[in-house]
């Protein structure tokens, strides 16, 4: 009797995946946005656009990936770029680790592999800076293999239809969603073979498209939704439950005061070192307050005595669980700078560096800062 009900269990089960792979496939024939790396199978353009994509929404992602194919059009161009382009190509995008990874496994295509995008699901896990999550897109959309994706849109949509209450990001339940994720994109490969084309491409790029664009985290468009008829969720009043995410850490607050030292028509600006957040990009001098006097902090920044900052801007932004402040002053050094690691730039200079988001846009304010008086 058990032994009967099992099978039955499987037997149902098979049937949900199946049918909701092909409804999938069916919305998404209809739905998809026409995004520009969707007009290609070109290995090398969909990796760039899934770095990209990855904490950066699509609608931002566009005119970065349409600059970065224009002038680096292959992975040999990639991989001999200075890091200055590639640096100046992502600027804005943040997280720039992955620009010197994209750049790294470029490099280790040439020298492994010939220059040939691999083509093998473990050999492309291997490059750096990719994960399951990233592999798995690459070798569905550009060799339509039957890969998983599995990323916070696609959680949001299989814990939803499938009723999986336990919380992501444990071991075991994310195992399940991976599984489920696996059986969706290889029910689409079988259902391919009654004629559909790039079926695994487009059943993963269905998954993330229904997450993005319909089952989205508050007030998703069930209305719109292909699989809405079959939904645990939307059947049991739980949409807002799932998926059971434990509430992030509450953000901590920080603060900073940056200095604009200007002289002779240069500005101050130094290059943060490789391995921090924001390695290798440029920034005006810094430094984190912690309670003590401006004068203090900019003496401490700068290693010597200036008159009273004056505030030029302040800018908030976010940078993983930190909220940031970031107060901008002009200064003018009381004697010889002493600090080393800089460099003076014209702003024609400046404006051809990367800068983090923050400082570009001090640097957006200088255009009307004038010289101070000679002592
Ligand atoms: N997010 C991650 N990969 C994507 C893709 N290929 N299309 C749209 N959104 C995505």
């Amino acid at each position: 009797m058990l032994r009967v009900n099992q099978t039955l269990r499987t037997r149902q089960r098979g049937a949900a995946i199946r049918r909701t792979a092909l409804r999938l496939l069916d919305w998404f024939d209809r739905h998809a946005r026409d995004l520009p790396w969707r007009r290609t199978r070109d290995p090398y353009a969909i990796w760039v656009s899934e770095i990209m994509l990855q904490q950066t929404q699509v609608k931002t992602v566009i005119p970065y990936w349409t600059r970065w194919m224009r002038r680096l059009p292959t992975l040999r161009h990639l991989a001999r770029a200075r890091a200055s382009t590639i640096h100046k190509l992502w600027e804005g995008l943040g997280y720039y680790t992955r620009v010197r990874n994209l750049q790294k496994a470029a490099k280790v295509i040439l020298t492994r592999h010939g220059g040939r995008f691999p083509e093998t699901f473990d050999d492309v896990l291997a490059l750096p800076g990719v994960g399951r999550y990233t592999a798995g897109a690459i070798c569905s959309i550009a060799f339509n293999q039957p890969t998983p994706v599995l990323d916070g849109n696609v959680i949001r949509v299989l814990t939803r239809v499938f009723g999986i209450a336990g919380d992501p990001r444990t071991r075991t339940v994310n195992a399940r969603l991976w599984t489920l994720a696996e059986d969706l994109v290889i029910a689409s490969r079988d259902n391919a073979t009654r004629g559909r084309r790039d079926a695994c491409s487009r059943l993963n790029q269905s998954l993330m498209e229904l997450g993005a664009l319909v089952c989205t985290p508050r007030q998703p468009d069930c209305g719109a939704c292909p699989l809405a008829a079959h939904c645990f969720a939307r059947r049991q009043g739980r949409i807002e439950d799932l998926p059971n995410l434990r509430p992030r850490p509450a953000a901590t607050r920080r603060r900073f005061a940056a200095f604009v030292v200007h002289s002779n028509g240069r500005y101050l600006v130094r290059r943060r070192p490789e391995d921090v957040v924001n390695g290798h990009l440029w920034e005006f001098p810094n430094i984190e307050l912690n309670g003590g006097s401006l004068e203090t902090a900019a003496r401490a920044c700068l290693r010597v005595k200036t008159a009273a900052p004056r505030p030029l801007c302040t800018i908030r932004h976010s940078i993983t669980r930190y909220r940031i402040t970031l107060d901008a002053f002009t200064v003018e050094p009381e004697g010889p700078l002493r600090f080393t690691e800089g460099r003076w730039l014209t702003l024609p200079e400046l404006k051809r560096l990367s800068f983090p988001s923050a400082h570009r846009r001090i640097l957006e304010q200088l255009n009307g800062v004038r010289e101070p008086r000679s002592p």
